[in-house]
């Protein structure tokens, strides 16, 4: 028996793809990547970043959307039907549950940083960075930190951003969204590559990217990239099972999720080919900035570069769309639940969760200034934004991710996974299921192990 859904479909699987890389691309790639890659010491960090992609972050994504098309509802929801389905004890929707606050948390931060590019929207659509050197530039981003004001306005403004897309729903909301963003996107990181190549320093930037040094690996930067396949791909949360849910029967999800996978990939690699050769160049830059690696490092393109001012206005506005098509899917599990099993209509239920986000981020926003010192022991010794920074991405993800393998694995009944990924008789079915079976389960479980007794 197949289910139906309440909240809509895609229209094809292209709108598919589209949501679900709007929902994968986003500041992971463009924010995040470069300077996780910059502080976990280049190459060795992205060989095994793209490792984890491919063998643990595109099987476990098949794992995720096949859950939600059969059960066609929220997260938790659908883990409820497909537990029922599998005679399972009900502890297996905590999976679900899990997922939703991981998605408030993830937003909490989240939204802080895409008001930095939003804010950068702005200085560049000014013309104020005309001309600047770089270590004013630098000044200038430092300033803004330092800044509560400016960094509530502009997160609340995409708080609201976040929540009038959710609002109005999967295929008038999310649907049109991503469309015309990616290309977009694509093409100016393009373009900045093909700057950095002219006047960056290209080659140490390549080099310090694809050159793999075993010596600066360290189990806490393995970690650290594990949980980043999982950001990058919005996996082990829902999001992917929330998208799922929408999808039309009769797509397959095999190559749908590859081409997802890859698109996110490549886009990441561009983001860093885009901005070490100009670290590299820069030398007050480095490239262990840390999290505002991106803000200090662009920026000095857009001063000099002809037409400057235009093209970082819009970068900066393709960042926040970017951030906006992903943002909408942290929201959208805890949304569709509310509605399915709280009879809330779609607006209130949005506005109340959105809300709950945004509350929680007023602590990411003190957190580069009155807050910047509280590092207390229930936060693990972190600001709060590095604590839900570091909950989410190294902890809940990666553990969502291996229990939807465990259950998809070893608990479902294969005949209803093989179905569901279209996949009866293919001959990369078995791989497969192989992989999410022992491989991802296998791996991660051993990745975070290994951490805990490393860092004793
Ligand atoms: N994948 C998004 C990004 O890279 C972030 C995200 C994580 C979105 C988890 C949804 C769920 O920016």
């Amino acid at each position: 028996m197949d289910q139906r859904g309440i909240h809509g479909e895609w229209a094809s699987r292209w709108i598919f793809i589209l949501a679900a890389t709007g929902s994968a691309v986003g500041l992971g790639n463009i924010w995040k990547f470069p300077y996780m890659t910059g502080e976990n010491g280049g190459g060795a960090f992205v060989l095994v970043y793209l490792i984890c992609i491919a063998l643990i972050g595109i099987p476990v994504m098949m794992a995720e959307v096949l859950i939600g098309r059969r059960g066609r509802m929220s997260p938790i929801n659908s883990m409820r039907y497909v537990t029922k389905e599998a005679g399972l004890p009900r502890g297996w929707i905590g999976i679900g549950w899990m997922g939703v606050v991981a998605g408030l948390m993830i937003m909490a931060f989240y939204s802080v940083v895409a008001g930095w590019a939003l804010r950068y929207v702005w200085t560049t659509g000014t013309g104020s960075l005309t001309g600047m050197e770089a270590a004013a530039i630098g000044e200038q981003f430092s300033a803004l930190l330092a800044d509560p004001k400016q960094l509530f306005l502009w997160h609340s403004v995409f708080a609201l951003m976040t929540a009038t897309v959710v609002a109005l729903g999967v295929e008038r909301g999310l649907g049109s969204a991503a469309k015309l963003m990616m290309p977009l996107l694509f093409a100016s990181l393009i373009i900045l590559v093909i700057y950095g190549m002219f006047h960056g320093d290209f080659a140490s930037g390549f080099h310090f990217l694809f050159d793999f040094e075993v010596k600066r690996l360290t189990w806490d930067s393995v970690l650290k990239a594990l949980g980043h396949a999982f950001f990058t791909l919005s996996l082990g949360m829902g999001a992917i099972m929330a998208y799922g849910a929408y999808m039309p029967a009769n797509a397959s999800i095999g190559k749908t999720i590859i081409t997802v996978g890859i698109l996110d990939t490549v886009v990441a690699l561009t983001a860093g080919l885009a901005i070490f050769p100009l670290v590299f160049a820069n030398p007050p830059l480095q490239p262990s900035a840390g999290p505002g690696l991106l803000f200090v490092s662009l920026p000095i393109a857009f001063s000099s570069m002809p037409f400057g001012d235009i093209f970082g206005t819009i970068f900066f506005v393709l960042i926040t769309l970017a951030a906006w098509t992903s943002s909408v899917s942290l929201i959208e599990p805890g949304v569709a639940w509310m509605v399915e099993s709280k009879k809330f209509r779609r607006a209130p239920a949005t506005f109340l969760l959105t809300g709950i986000s945004w509350l929680l981020g007023i602590t990411c926003v003190l957190s580069f200034n009155a807050l910047a010192e509280f590092k207390p022991w229930f936060l693990l010794f972190k600001t709060p934004f590095d604590f839900l920074d570091f909950m989410t991405s190294q902890l809940m993800l990666p553990l969502g991710g291996l229990f939807i393998a465990v259950f998809v694995g070893w608990f479902m009944n294969k005949q209803i996974v093989e179905r569901e990924l279209n996949a009866e008789g293919h001959a990369l079915f078995d791989a497969w299921h192989f992989v999410v079976k022992f491989i991802s389960p296998v791996l991660v479980g051993l990745v975070m192990v290994l951490t805990l007794i490393d860092s004793f």
